[in-house]
């Protein structure tokens, strides 16, 4: 073996290691820290607040505008009649293009509302977290301060335009026109343009956003937006002017504002302990009793004593020295002390009729039902579930009474199965996205649909045609983001919608049945009768043709009559009667009209819905009682059959 092969080759000396990255110092990182403001973050995560896609983006921009528009009217004792105008925009030096491809939109909308203090409108329209309800517990559409100026920055974004208002307060007032953009550095106004202008309009806001956007019709567009304000607001005119510059009038069918919702206080069950101690800070009570009492809402002055003897606390303490442990201590007994119930005038809930009235306008059906639940109380916060049921296509549309075969279990929906559709409200303002992630919707799964008649795929929706309305009023919807589309999954909001549903699918599973067996009777009546025209003939040729025929054949169909449930056929087939039984329900047959039709002549005003207490007691208050499902007969007696042809051509199933 050759000795220099052995010998290693000589390594080349190692390459000068390279300093690793030095890492940055306290000091050099302290220098990045910079404040975030409010209008940078959601310019980042427009997202968060119904902005992600250039259709939803057209979409939230109205919903914001015409919200304020009806929270605003409301709250001044004025019926709402709103104007919604979306125009196509073709930026300069581009060819115009259709609708459909269309990009950039204008979009006004008019209220004949109260308007606003002309020292406001900059801040309203162009300043994130500015507004007149995030601060109060009272139930309105808007609740966080951040919809309209969010609105106008993402016109601002994606178009460079600022935000027009015209707003005038009074006839005997001038009109102010504003053009104002929003400072996103500062979260500030700046304001572009402002003057007196000669306005037709006595009073009221007009707002005036361009921006990116997409008209798309359909399901979640701006259409079914103001189709669903529609149905949840019978006390609302809107005009709409799409796009395509079509004019849709939803005219007003309730001619009385809803009862005005109170404000409350916050119920001590709701507070978290933070919050209890900024308020032990910020209260203007000197003494821990009247701290208590003045507050918070239900806590009397003999509970604010019992509070404080459970807790160990002199009433006489004053509020800001109480800290550490002896805050702890009152906290806990709060949690202890028996407290009625938050009072429910702070909400005011649709109201069985008039959600009748505005699903039997806006839905084709042959079955409409409507509940609304008595209050509950979720974290200390009051609200009430409603929920109504539109079914079937309308007795001119297919033959609805046809029942579809239920699915196997685990079997999975075919495209045939239509299934039902469900539409949500919180505060009456229609939810369109994010339907999954919604309490409403999770209840809906969990009702068993089966037990009334309606077949249903495990995990799935139950099948159509059906229209389900689930509405939440609270004076806080507990909304999963800023955007507000669903609603959080309280265990206390599921139950009620369980039980709103429960009721509602027991009504139409009333009807259906007394359908099916009316019909089962029928077709039995029918055989008999071809057998009766037979055994007549046959008992004549044995008495060798000496027998009264007629006589006979007419004893034998009273007989038939009789054996396939009398006249009761007949009524539920629609010949005659009332729903029986089903409260708050409309039969639609197609001969005509079964049950309380709301009055829809636009003449006769129907009184508001009242509201009524919450169940007084703690236990009650977590626990509501379900309200019993009503007896065959029983509740409301049936109303006697109003027969009204349907004049109804405008079906939007
Ligand atoms: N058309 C209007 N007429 C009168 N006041 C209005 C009108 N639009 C907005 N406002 C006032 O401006 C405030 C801010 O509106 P904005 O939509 O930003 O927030 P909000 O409605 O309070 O809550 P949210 O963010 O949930 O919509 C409102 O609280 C209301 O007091
Ligand atoms: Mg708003």
């Amino acid at each position: 073996m050759n000795k220099t092969t052995l010998k290693p080759e000589p390594t080349p000396p190692p390459a000068p290691k390279k300093a690793p990255p030095k890492g940055l110092s306290a000091v050099e990182m302290g220098a990045k820290q910079r404040e975030i403001s409010v209008s940078e973050f959601f310019t980042k995560n427009r997202h968060l607040l119904g902005f992600d896609s250039p259709r939803k983006a057209l979409l939230t921009c109205v919903k914001e505008a015409v919200d304020n528009a009806l929270d605003a009217c409301e709250e001044a004792g004025i019926l709402p009649e709103v104007d919604v105008k979306i125009e196509a925009v073709t930026p300069e030096g581009q060819a115009p293009v259709a609708v459909a491809q269309a990009n950039r939109f204008r979009v006004t909308v008019v209220d004949y509302g109260p308007g606003i203090v002309r020292e406001h409108i900059p801040r309203i329209f162009a300043k994130l977290l500015y507004g007149s309800k995030f601060h109060r517990l009272r139930m309105s559409r808007g609740q966080q301060g951040i919809g309209i100026s969010a609105a106008g920055m993402y016109g601002q974004l994606t178009t460079g335009k600022p935000v027009q208002i015209i707003s005038r307060t009074g006839e005997k007032n001038p009109a102010h026109y504003f053009e104002v953009q929003i400072n996103t550095k500062t979260n500030e106004p700046r304001i572009l343009e402002k003057k007196q202008i000669e306005w037709e309009n006595h009073r009221g806001t007009q707002v005036t956003i361009e921006m990116e956007g997409r008209y798309q019709k359909g399901r979640a567009s701006v259409d079914e937006y103001i189709e669903l304000t529609a149905i949840a607001n019978p006390h609302v005119k809107i005009v709409y002017v799409t796009p395509e510059g079509e004019t849709r009038v939803y005219p007003r069918t309730f001619h009385v504002l809803p009862t005005p919702p109170r404000e409350i206080k916050p119920h001590p069950y709701g507070i978290e302990f933070g919050i209890l101690l900024k308020m032990l800070h910020d209260t203007k009570s000197h003494w821990l009793s009247g701290f208590l009492s003045s507050d918070f809402s239900r806590v009397s002055p003999r509970v604010a004593e019992e509070i404080c003897t459970t807790a160990g606390l002199s009433p006489k303490s004053k509020p800001r020295n109480i800290m550490g442990q002896d805050a702890e201590k009152l906290y806990k007994a709060i949690q202890a002390t028996k407290i009625m119930a938050p009072p429910t005038n702070c909400i005011s809930p649709i109201g069985e009729k008039a959600i009748l009235t505005g699903l039997y306008k806006q839905i084709k059906g042959d079955f409409y039902t409507a509940v609304t639940r008595p209050p509950a109380v979720y974290r200390g916060n009051p609200f009430v579930i409603e929920a109504g049921i539109a079914f079937g296509k309308g007795p001119q549309v297919g033959t609805p009474e046809q029942k579809k075969a239920p699915l196997a279990e685990g079997e999975g929906s075919d495209k045939e199965v239509e299934l039902a559709r469900v539409i949500r409200y919180a505060n009456r303002v229609p939810l369109l996205y994010q339907q999954s992630a919604c309490a409403t919707f999770q209840a809906v799964l969990e009702t068993a649909w089966r037990n009334y008649g309606i077949s249903q795929s495990r995990g799935a929706l139950p099948a159509g045609p059906m229209v389900i309305f689930v509405h939440m009023a609270s004076v806080w919807v507990p909304f999963t983001s800023e955007s507000k589309e669903a609603i959080a999954d309280y265990d206390e909001i599921r139950k009620e919608i369980k039980l709103a549903m429960q009721e509602c699918g027991r009504r139409l599973g009333v009807f259906l049945k007394r359908k099916e067996h009316a019909k089962s009777e029928f077709h039995r009546r029918n055989i008999f009768e071809l057998y009766i025209e037979e055994v007549v003939e046959a008992c004549k040729r044995l008495k060798g043709g000496r027998l009264a025929a007629e006589k006979l054949k007419s004893q034998l169909l009273k007989i038939a009559m009789k054996k396939t449930g009398g006249e009761k056929t007949d009524e539920i087939l629609g010949k005659k009667g009332g729903p029986e039984g089903l409260p708050d329900s409309i039969i639609v047959t197609a001969d005509g009209v079964e049950g309380d039709v709301p009055d829809m002549s636009g003449e006769a005003p129907v009184a508001a819905p009242a509201v009524p207490e919450a169940p007084a007691p703690v236990e009650a208050v977590q626990e509501p009682e379900p309200k019993k499902p009503a007896k065959k007969g029983a509740g409301k007696p049936a109303k006697k059959a109003v027969k009204t042809k349907r004049g109804r051509g405008h079906g939007k199933k």
